[in-house]
């Protein structure tokens, strides 16, 4: 039977860190309220001119060295967005020309903090469907540059990351199990970003008016995220006939560790058999779940065989799980 198979990884974080003491110099907050209600202690912050497709080549050059493989042996890039370097061309075209990926086809798909569980699902369909063999798959996200630093809330939860991952159809039991994707576009002005697409276009005449900041009802966006990474996760567990106990390593997407802890203890899934980094990179959209792979096979965390379950879940609202067997 042929599996979608995670065959590289690889990360890269920009130099630059913003510990929450620094924070504490550039908003009303403290390291103290940070890390009790966030679990964040720091993030790394890409320095100005920098794009996504800048952080997300660096990931997939390891990612592809890790695979062992030709980069013309990549036949789809698909690069997980919000923040694209261009509102066109993607990143994903960007990423293919950096890393001389020069047989692939090449998108971007934006499914905010679910991105990566969302393109990984994708591949794995088109992997099955023999349209594709081997696929390179990054997250990418550099948020810091788009926050208001005097907007607290907000300020404090993200940084600048990339992650990436090559899959590849493989014969065997081991690879990508099942997933499963869901949306609620009804609830999309929980967390959103009103100016700079389409509906309020930025212009020299019109600036002045506009709301550049993130908007994001926090509270809310916590209750709907405990709820929703529950129900995903459950929702593999039933695809793949398993109960927690089976599954040797939780990845989440790292939003907020109350969250994460939350849904822990929905699944009674002890936190031993839970990823985390969120102390030291935030919340970096896109790119915490490959980050969080590609740390964790570097710890020893994830071996072959291993049973691994990502959940995630960000705005749009989106969310999704996937099982896999390492
Ligand atoms: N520093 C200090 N105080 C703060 C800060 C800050 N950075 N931010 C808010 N506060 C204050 C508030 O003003 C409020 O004060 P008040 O009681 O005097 O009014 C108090 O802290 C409590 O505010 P809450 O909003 O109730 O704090 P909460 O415990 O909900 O934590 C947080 C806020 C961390 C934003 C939380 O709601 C959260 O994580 N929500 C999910 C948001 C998220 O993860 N977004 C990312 C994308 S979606 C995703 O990836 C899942």
């Amino acid at each position: 039977m042929v599996r979608t198979r995670i065959i590289g990884t690889g990360r890269y974080l920009p130099d630059k860190i913003l510990t929450n003491e620094d924070l504490e110099q550039l908003v009303d907050t403290s390291d103290a309220w940070i890390r009790q209600r966030t679990g964040i202690a720091q993030r790394h912050v890409a320095d100005e001119g920098v794009g996504s497709s800048d952080l997300g080549a660096v990931a997939a050059e390891r990612a592809i060295e890790s695979a062992g493989i030709d980069p013309t042996e990549v036949d789809l890039v698909i690069c997980s967005t919000m923040t694209s370097d261009y509102l066109f061309p993607s990143s994903a075209c960007l990423i293919q020309h950096k890393v001389g990926a020069k047989r692939a086809a090449a998108f971007d798909l934006n499914a905010a903090c679910s991105g990566f569980v969302y393109s990984l699902s994708l591949a794995d369909s088109l992997i099955r469907a023999g349209a594709h063999r081997t696929v390179l798959i990054v997250g990418t996200d550099l948020m810091t540059n788009r926050l208001s630093w005097e907007k607290r809330d907000t300020a404090v939860l993200f940084g600048d990351g990339a992650g990436a991952v090559v899959v590849r159809a493989e014969e065997g039991d081991r690879g990508v199990l099942a997933t499963y994707l869901g949306a609620d576009g009804g609830s999309y002005d929980l967390l959103y970003l009103p100016a700079g697409g389409s509906k309020q276009v930025i212009r020299y005449d019109n600036i002045d008016g506009l709301d550049l900041g993130i908007v994001m009802e926090g509270r809310d966006l916590f209750k709907k995220a405990i709820f929703a990474f529950g129900d995903a996760a459950l929702k593999a567990l039933a695809m793949t006939e398993m109960t927690v106990e089976d599954v040797d390593l939780m990845v989440p997407h790292q939003a907020n560790i109350r969250i994460i802890y939350s849904v822990a203890e929905r699944l009674g899934i002890p936190k031993e058999r839970i990823f985390l980094n969120i102390d030291r990179f935030a919340n970096t959209v896109a790119a915490t779940i490959p980050i969080a792979l590609d740390d964790a096979v570097e710890q020893g965390k994830i071996r072959e065989g291993d049973v691994v379950l990502l959940v995630a879940f960000g705005a749009g609202l989106t969310w999704g799980s996937a099982m896999l067997r390492w």
